[in-house]
This record gives C-alpha cells, sequence and structure tokens, in this order.
C-alpha cells in the first residue's frame, strides 16, 4: 500500500513573515496527531534555512523547487543538491513546467538533474504535463511517455522507488481547470505501467502525485482513485487552512 503524499509547492511566492505565519498554521494543526499521509513543503531557495528551523522535529519535511545539474564550480546563480542536503532538504521539484517552458530545459536535462538529486540523496519529484495543444491533438500518451522514457533511461533501475512522479496537465496548472479524476487515473495508470517496464516491484511503490489546480473542495475525489498518490499543490498551498484541508482529504 503506497501511503499519500501531499506537496506544496510555492513557487516564486512568500517572505519571512508570510512563511511564518503559514508554518506555523500548519504545524499548530499537525501538532501531536499522527497524520496519515506524507506532508512537505517546497520552498524558494533563500527561504529553506526557515524551513528548516520551523520544520526540523515535526511530521512536515522541506524541498526545493529546482537544482543544479553540476555537483559544484563555476555556475553562477546555481544551487547544488549537496546545498539542499546542507539545509535539511528530502525533496526537489525537477522539470516543472514552468522550469521546462521559462527555462527552456529539455527532456535530458530533466533526467539528468533526476540523476544528480539521486547522487546527493535527495528524492525528486519528477513532473510530467502535456500542454492543452498537445491533449487536443491526443498527444497526451505520447508526450508523458516521452518525457517519462527520458528519466527512465538515465536512472538505475534499482533507484525507481526512489523517484516520485507528478503528472500536471500544463492546461490544469494555476487555471482552476482541474483534470476529472477519471482523466488524471487513465494518465497515472499508463505512467505505472511504463513504469513496470522499467522495474515491476519498485512500478508499484512508486508515488505520483497530481498537481494542477487541486483544491479542498476537488481533492477527495482525486485522492480516491487508485494510481494518485497524492498531490503537487500551488496556489492552495500558500493558505495553512486550504492546504490541510488537503491533508486532511488524504
Ligand atoms: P496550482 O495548484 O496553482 O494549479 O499549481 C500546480 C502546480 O504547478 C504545482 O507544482
Amino acid at each position: 500500500m503506497r501511503r499519500k503524499l501531499i506537496a506544496g509547492n510555492w513557487k516564486m511566492n512568500g517572505s519571512l513573515a508570510a512563511n511564518a505565519a503559514l508554518l506555523n498554521g500548519i504545524k499548530a494543526e499537525l501538532a501531536g496527531q499522527s497524520v496519515a499521509c506524507g506532508v512537505a513543503v517546497c520552498a524558494p531557495a533563500p527561504y529553506l534555512a526557515q524551513c528548516q528551523s520551523e520544520l526540523s522535529g515535526t511530521t512536515v519535511n522541506w524541498g526545493a523547487q529546482d537544482l543544479s545539474v553540476h555537483e559544484s564550480g563555476a555556475y553562477t546563480g546555481e544551487v547544488s543538491g549537496a546545498m539542499l542536503r546542507d539545509f535539511g532538504c528530502v525533496y526537489v521539484i525537477v522539470g516543472h513546467s514552468e522550469r521546462r517552458t521559462y527555462h527552456a530545459e529539455s527532456e535530458q536535462l530533466v533526467a539528468q538533474k533526476t540523476v544528480r538529486a539521486l547522487q546527493c540523496g535527495l528524492t525528486p519529484i519528477v513532473c510530467v504535463g502535456e500542454s492543452l495543444s498537445e491533449r487536443e491533438a491526443g498527444q497526451t500518451d505520447v508526450v508523458i511517455g516521452r518525457q517519462i522514457g527520458a528519466v527512465l533511461a538515465a536512472i538505475e533501475s534499482a533507484d525507481l522507488a526512489k523517484i516520485v512522479i507528478a503528472y500536471e496537465p500544463v492546461w490544469a496548472i494555476g487555471t482552476g481547470k482541474t483534470a476529472t479524476p477519471e482523466m488524471a487515473q487513465q494518465v497515472h495508470q499508463a505512467l505505472r505501467v511504463r513504469l513496470r517496464e522499467k522495474n515491476s516491484q519498485a512500478a508499484a511503490l512508486v508515488q505520483i502525485l497530481y498537481g494542477g489546480s487541486m483544491k479542498p473542495d476537488n481533492a477527495k475525489d482525486l485522492l480516491a482513485m487508485p494510481d494518485i498518490d497524492g498531490g503537487l499543490i500551488g496556489g492552495a498551498s500558500l493558505k495553512a487552512e486550504d492546504f490541510l484541508a488537503i491533508v486532511r482529504a488524504a
């Protein structure tokens, strides 16, 4: 049985004061409770120290939104996986569609970043997802197959159980449009079939999250699907109340 994971992706939002209020709200609710699902927040790099000091010793994990493909050296502006580990990160998002689109991250680079994250002892949350025009052209399976295929080709089969996948249809991100539970389940199931080709035992263990306008009012139905193992939450992760409602739904 896979444990569900609810991870917030704060994107480029927050401030010391706003994060403190958000994290205190989350901690206050979860303190002393046995939480059935995993809970994590993925913060902008400058706030990882704040996450570390606020969340150490709690049931909430934290992570980053990207990492450098390089180990160290003359790469101005980049943040390495080892640095993320230094600040206690458990997770790192890799290949979010906003990075693929605005920073021209190729399938190859996303695959290499996944490998780098694993080498650094981080759990990569590898994002895949089709655009609206790709869905309308009936290309969803092809696009997702290509995106996940590049990652699967790059990792060792023994490492498959160490990654998390997030299916995030690009047309559902920040738009208020959500994939129906059935639409999402279909893609999640296809992803799992693909994972089995790499390592059938590990495929049963990999958490496949859904992301794209997951909110308190649609989380329960999405999370009830057999291959939806949690959520990667954007907008709704910025309000403690909404984020916690999704955690409760899981
Ligand atoms: P929204 O929940 O704001 O649609 O964002 C989803 C997302 O991109 C999470 O990574």
